[in-house]
């Protein structure tokens, strides 16, 4: 049994919807396929954009979209992305499998993908191949709204009023494919370009600089002295892999339970990399005003055989809902810090919430976990505690459960919980501090095998369903939490 408080009268800050944030970049079947399919497509569509996949995006309450990357973006020139279709340039993605890019999807597209499904849109910009004037030129295009040259080009594109443009990244991965700098030499480089990144009329850019890879303490403690007084944001960006290697990173879809465990230890590991990481942050905010913003995160494992190895797509089953549940409890639980978050990648690439093939599309176990979290979008963190027992496996052995609890402005108060054990099913009993509740429901995610998972043969075989072994006597909680589950609680 698991003994659990939850202290209704100590609430621990706003959690921040963006944590519920996604991410697409011009990578494999995501926007070509996954999103965009053009005007003339025989798969029902809006102005290019695919209807059912709008639909579903928009039943996530999806907060916030990053675009065009990721790696991509610092190889992105955003002209060759605007006016008539048929006259844009085309490139090669030498990134993602080498294939031609013919710049269909651009600023426009994107815009309105993100007006279509109720998105603040996160744009990353060029550091790594881009001149400061392409950057200073993108924000002015998009979010001026007097006369000037790119002011008016944007309305000779079709778009009279600017768009509001709250999110900008100052390059993407710039330690690595976004140009292979020192912390030291980015710093500077960010200092410059961050500058001519301008606030036209009411528009506030929110600038998010390029933060660490994974453990790299030194990268966010050279950022933080010597340009942290210059930005709102941090990023980070931490993938879970099975293996040890990147080559023989593991199957997404056939593994036992050596993988399912070294999986899910390797998803909790990024609580130490937050608290790490903001610990170095106090050092030089510690009020907290620069936010951490994990703008990639998920699993990542081998291609699917007989896919192009440069689309990264993978197969989504039961153990990355879990990853999901996982790390949005996490994110939750840092939110005095962590203000964004962005799970790669929307659709068909690694971790995605979507699959689509041709007219065809499914939602897969990851989606589900962010339709059933959505609840804590804005909510109040709860204080939790949990006497945690452990999951053991051979030597070694992990928190059998995983939980998170908010009160939204409704007062319901919501706890989304994981049981991490594969094998073992555990009671869990909730005490409510400062509070007393009568009444609760729930939804459960399971699946008989670990490696459950949607087909286009059978598309629902995990899906959430209604949770019914939760009841409340005397504001005493008693959850039976079925093994390698995911439950939501609503309590009244
Ligand atoms: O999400 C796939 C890639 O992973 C991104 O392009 C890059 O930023 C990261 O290395």
């Amino acid at each position: 049994m698991i003994n659990v408080t939850i202290n209704a009268d100590v609430k621990k800050g706003t959690i921040n919807k963006n944590i519920y944030g996604h991410f697409a970049e011009h990578l494999g079947r995501c926007i070509y396929e996954g999103i965009w399919v053009g005007e003339d497509s025989h798969i029902p569509n809006t102005n290019g954009i695919r209807n059912d996949v709008m639909e579903a995006l928009r039943n996530l309450k999806i907060p916030v979209l990053r675009w065009p990357g990721g790696c991509f973006a610092d190889e992105y020139h955003w002209k060759e992305g605007i006016g008539p279709r048929k006259d844009r340039p085309y490139m090669i993605n030498t990134h993602w499998g080498g294939v031609v890019e013919n710049n269909h999807f651009g600023t426009h597209e994107f815009m309105m993908l993100c007006e279509l499904i109720g998105a603040e849109p996160y744009i990353c910009g060029n550091v790594g191949s881009g001149t400061i004037y392409e950057m200073q030129q993108w924000i002015e295009y998009m979010t001026f709204g007097g006369n000037s040259t790119m002011a008016d080009l944007r309305r000779a594109n079709g778009r009279e009023k600017p768009w509001k443009l709250k999110y900008f990244g100052i390059g993407n991965e710039n330690w690595g494919c976004g140009g292979n700098m020192t912390p030291e030499y980015y710093a500077d480089l960010y200092r410059r370009y961050s500058t001519y990144v301008r606030n036209y009329g009411d528009n506030t850019v929110y600038k998010v600089a390029c933060g660490p890879n994974v453990d790299d303490y030194n990268w966010t403690d050279v950022l933080m002295k010597k340009a942290g007084h210059l930005m709102d944001g941090l990023s980070l960006h931490y993938y879970t892999i099975p293996g040890l290697f990147w080559e023989g990173k593991g199957s997404a879809a056939e593994f036992d339970e050596d993988e399912w465990f070294i999986t899910l230890k390797k998803a909790l590991h990024i609580d130490e990399l937050i608290k790490k990481h903001s610990t170095i942050m106090d050092k030089y905010d510690p009020d907290k005003r620069v936010g951490l913003i994990v703008d990639e995160w998920g699993s990542w494992y081998d291609a699917e055989s007989g896919t192009n190895p440069g689309f990264l797509f993978q197969q989504n089953t039961l153990r990355d809902a879990l990853i999901a549940g996982i790390s949005l409890n996490i994110f939750n639980s840092h939110c005095d810090r962590v203000q964004m978050a962005n799970i790669a990648q929307t659709i068909n690439v690694l971790q995605a919430i979507i699959h689509t093939e041709d007219e065809k599309m499914l939602l897969t176990p990851t989606y589900h976990i962010f339709d059933m979290y959505k609840v804590h979008q804005d909510a109040e963190l709860l204080d939790v505690h949990v006497k945690n027992t452990m999951y053991k496996y051979g030597k070694d052995a992990i928190p059998q459960i995983s939980i998170s609890s908010s009160v939204d402005k409704d007062d319901k108060i919501h706890i989304s919980m994981c049981n991490l054990d594969p094998n073992g099913e555990l009671e869990v009993v909730c005490e409510f501090r400062g509070t007393s509740r009568t009444e609760v429901s729930g939804t459960i995610l399971t699946a008989t095998e670990m490696n459950a998972m949607n087909t286009f043969d059978n598309p629902n075989k995990v899906a959430p369903t209604s949770f019914d072994s939760a009841t409340i006597v005397d504001n005493k909680l008693t959850v039976s939490l079925p093994a390698k589950s995911v439950v939501v609680l609503e309590v009244c």
